[in-house]
Parts: structure tokens; C-alpha cells; sequence
């Protein structure tokens, strides 16, 4: 079966952080495919390079060295870019200005695309989008972040990927974002979207079990260096690095008691 066309490919990508003795190489000689529709998993232990990878997807951190293309093209981190590949799971605290209602703030997404909607077709984007992360339209218009909690902030950030229909995502989960109640019913929201956007996911991990039920694909990071890659299922059955092995053996059993479903 040929593979589904690339949308982001890594040759040799390095990246060094810092300056003088504070200088790090947080990724090296990094060579991998994503492909349209998949999901993939980075996972690794922490300061392994996952973050440097994430900003550079989202051209928000320039490489040092090799290439990386979306689709085809050299990464610039604009608003093109921005519109085609978002960030989910940042911290839902920092992403929303405290000033503003979140709904104006979601509004604000439109202004990504050129061509501009009525306000009432904005309006009502808007509240779709918020249905379909299970929030009720009513209970958000005209309240400020500080009115909603750490996970009820994430929906509305899923909100509005679902309002401007990127690409791909980038999703660094952070470690300690959410309960882990919190952190299913927000995961499964984001595969929910994925689905039926058909968008291709990078989902970043520290957790290789849980990326074992989300992801089609896996890449292990250790100290910046691809350890190994390829099909989630059988690096999973089949580690053959050291390294992947321990990170196995030492994550938590308990987040998943099945495998996200692949479609809905
Ligand atoms: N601004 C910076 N200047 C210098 N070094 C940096 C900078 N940012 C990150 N690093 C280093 O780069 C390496 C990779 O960091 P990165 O944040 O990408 O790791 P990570 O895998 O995301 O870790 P975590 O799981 O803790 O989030 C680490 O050694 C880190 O100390
Ligand atoms: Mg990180």
C-alpha cells in the first residue's frame, strides 16, 4: 500500500538551545515522516527534545541545522503556518488573556483568515464549536477564564481548533495539566475532532503507554537522538531499544483500560 503523502518530514533536523556554556543540542540528527491522517506519538523522558520538536512544527523555534518541510515546504512561522498547524494543551491558564471574555477571545480565531465572515456567522460558528466540545453556549458567552476551571479552558482551546480546521495539531501534554479524569474526557475530545477534521496529529508525551492508545505511529526521543520509530504496535510488542523497554516497564498502568477508538 503507498503511504499517504507526507506533512511534515525531518531530515538531520538539530536544534541548539542557549549560548556559551549553557549550549545544548535539545535535538540531533533527527530523520522522520509524518503522514497525512496519522497520529504520531514523540514520547521520551523529560529534556529529551520533545518541546524543542513541538515549537519547531509550529514554527515557533528555528532549526540549527538539516531540513524540515510542511508539506513539501520549508517551515516559516507565520500566519499561514498558524492557520495550518495549531497548538493544543497549552496551559490552558497562559493561553487566554484574563481581560477579555473567552468567547471574544475564540472570535478573535477568525481574524487567522483573510477572507472575513458576518459577525452573526462568526457568532454561530462560534457556539457550534463550543457544542461540540460539550459546552453549553449560554453558560460561556460573557464570563472571563478565571470563571472556568483548568479543563473547562482546554474545551474551549479544542473549541477553537474545530472553529479554524487546521492541518495538523501539535500536542505537548503537559505533566501536570489535569486530573486524569480530566485528561481522558479532554483526549477523547481531541480524537473526537481529529476524526471528523481528518487532521494529522503529533501528540507529545512523556507517558509511552498512553501514546500506545492513541497513536498510529510512534517516535521515542532520548537526549534529543531518535532511539527508535515506526508502527505504534509493534514497537510496543516488540521494543528493540533498551530505552523503550524501561520507558514501558516504568509508566503507569492505569490511565486506559482500552485503546481510544481509531474512528467514530
Ligand atoms: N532556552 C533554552 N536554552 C538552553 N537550553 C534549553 C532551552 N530550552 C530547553 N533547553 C534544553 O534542551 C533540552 C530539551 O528540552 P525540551 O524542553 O525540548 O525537553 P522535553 O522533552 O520537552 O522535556 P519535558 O518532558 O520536561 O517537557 C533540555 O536539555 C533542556 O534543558
Ligand atoms: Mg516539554
Amino acid at each position: 500500500m503507498p503511504s499517504s503523502p507526507a506533512v511534515f518530514e525531518a531530515k538531520d533536523l538539530s536544534c541548539v538551545l542557549g549560548q556559551g556554556k549553557k549550549k545544548t543540542i535539545a535535538v540531533r540528527q533527527l530523520t522522520f515522516v509524518v503522514n497525512e491522517g496519522e497520529t504520531t506519538a514523540v514520547v521520551g523522558e523529560s529534556g529529551s527534545g520533545k518541546t524543542t520538536l513541538a515549537r519547531m512544527l509550529l514554527g515557533l523555534q528555528a532549526k540549527t541545522s538539516g531540513t524540515l518541510l510542511f508539506r513539501g515546504h520549508p517551515i516559516v512561522g507565520n500566519i499561514n503556518h498558524y492557520r495550518e498547524v495549531q497548538a493544543v494543551f497549552q496551559d490552558p491558564y497562559t493561553a487566554f488573556n484574563q481581560f477579555y471574555t473567552v468567547d471574544r477571545q475564540l472570535m478573535d480565531a477568525f481574524k487567522l483568515f483573510k477572507a472575513s465572515k458576518p459577525k452573526e456567522l462568526q457568532r454561530q460558528t462560534t457556539a457550534k464549536a463550543m457544542k461540540l466540545v460539550g459546552l453549553d453556549p449560554e453558560l460561556v458567552v460573557g464570563k472571563y477564564p478565571f470563571q472556568f476551571s483548568g479543563g473547562q479552558l482546554q474545551q474551549l482551546l479544542l473549541a477553537r481548533i474545530f472553529m479554524i480546521k487546521p492541518t495538523a495539531l501539535i500536542a505537548d501534554e503537559p505533566r501536570s495539566m489535569i486530573d486524569a479524569c480530566s485528561r481522558t474526557t479532554i483526549i477523547n475530545a481531541l480524537m473526537d475532532l481529529k476524526h471528523r477534521l481528518s487532521m494529522t496529529v503529533v501528540f507529545i508525551t512523556h507517558d509511552i503507554r498512553f501514546a500506545n492508545h492513541l497513536a498510529d505511529r510512534l517516535i521515542v526521543l532520548k537526549r534529543g537522538e531518535i532511539v527508535e520509530q515506526g508502527e505504534r504496535k509493534e514497537i510496543f510488542d516488540h521494543p528493540q531499544n533498551e530505552y523503550t523497554q524501561t520507558l514501558i516497564d516504568s509508566a503507569p498502568k492505569t490511565f486506559f483500560s482500552k485503546r481510544v477508538s481509531k474512528k467514530p
